[in-house]
């Protein structure tokens, strides 16, 4: 399916998507043909994204290692929702497993903005590294399980995020005076794009096309793979390499799932999910050069901004960020990390 054609089909898709889950819970369960259990796995990301691509992976190497007991069943294209609604789902069961990003999870519980940060990661290795780490995120990963009914598996890369505008070049921040950037619905980001300049404007993943091709919005920030897989690059042609933050996309499960399977099959989960977590690295850091090859290719302008006054913008929102005793102990862990 096209970008265009997804996008306008997206409200009717996941309306019928939640009436189905809705009158009957196990009715996607049971179009799977095989007697184990599949999970359903719902994304908002298009078939050609890494995440998809590794998650299909996921499904095929754990049918084979646990003898078709668990697979999953990726709905792609937020066939059933947004973010906001599939987290929903998956607390309540109706659904096993979504991908949220950080700016989500950080409005059920504040102390996710710490990973979102900015400057926090050198580069999206040390990130990997540190998401692993259960003395790091092991808390934080099993937060949600009493309010939410939710854990969190793990995370993929996000990759560096940069700006991206209809009119440009944007070098420096006073370049991005008076223009409304779509950023997504969280203090943070609100905080942050503001302070590199902008009018920041909360916004859901799924309308930033139209908003920014109609010229509500002047431009958006986003990893240079969703920049081209949303068909960003044919609104908004300046990109402003200013790497921002390195995001993170949390994979989160309902919190009775994992006790649902035999400690052996609990063992095999884990070990294939260890896997596709690195594969989605590897493949990320591939499709990101690929992506700004065609996006140039296809026309669009990418700007090296002055890192300096970038830097010190997003140094005065860590700073304030800083002065909160818990974000501190643990960003200084993270650093420490790294060194
Ligand atoms: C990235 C990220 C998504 C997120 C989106 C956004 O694509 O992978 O999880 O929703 O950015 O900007 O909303």
């Amino acid at each position: 399916m096209t970008t265009r054609l997804r996008r306008a089909l997206y409200p009717l898709i996941a309306c019928l998507a939640a009436v189905l889950l809705t009158s009957c819970s196990h009715g996607l369960q049971a179009a799977g043909a095989h007697s184990g259990r599949t999970l359903i796995f719902a994304l908002d990301q298009a078939e050609d994204h890494p995440s998809y691509i590794a998650l299909e992976n996921f499904s095929e190497r754990l049918e084979q290692a646990t003898d078709g007991r668990w697979d999953v069943r990726v709905y792609p294209n937020a066939s059933l929702g947004n973010q906001q609604e599939t987290v929903q789902l998956v607390g309540d069961g109706s659904v096993d497993m979504t991908v949220a990003s950080g700016t989500l999870l950080e409005n059920l519980n504040d102390d996710f903005r710490t990973l979102g940060l900015p400057l926090i990661f050198d580069s999206v290795d040390d990130q990997m590294e540190v998401l692993s780490d259960d003395s790091l995120v092991g808390d934080l990963f099993s937060s949600l399980e009493s309010s939410n009914h939710l854990t969190v598996l793990g995370g993929f890369t996000q990759g560096e995020r940069h700006l991206y505008t209809r009119s440009g070049p944007i070098e420096r921040p006073k370049d991005l005076a008076g223009m409304k950037v779509r950023v997504q619905e969280s203090d943070l980001m609100i905080n942050m794009l503001g302070s590199m300049g902008s009018s920041p404007t909360p916004l859901s993943y799924a309308e930033v096309y139209t908003a920014v091709q109609s010229g509500v919005l002047d431009g958006a920030e986003n990893n240079l793979i969703s920049y081209m897989t949303e068909g960003h690059n044919e609104v908004a042609k300046h990109v402003a390499l200013t790497g921002h933050q390195i995001g993170t996309d949390y994979i989160v499960i309902n919190s009775d799932v994992l006790g649902d399977m035999t400690e052996q099959d609990r063992r095999t989960f884990e070990r294939e999910w260890q896997t596709t977590v690195e594969k989605h690295t590897e493949l990320w850091l591939q499709r990101t050069d690929e992506a700004q090859d065609q996006a140039e290719e296809e026309g669009t302008e990418f700007t090296d901004v002055d890192e300096h006054a970038f830097r010190d913008a997003l140094r005065t929102v860590l700073d304030g960020e800083l002065q909160d005793p818990d974000v501190k102990e643990l960003y200084e862990r993270i650093r420490d990390h790294q060194q």
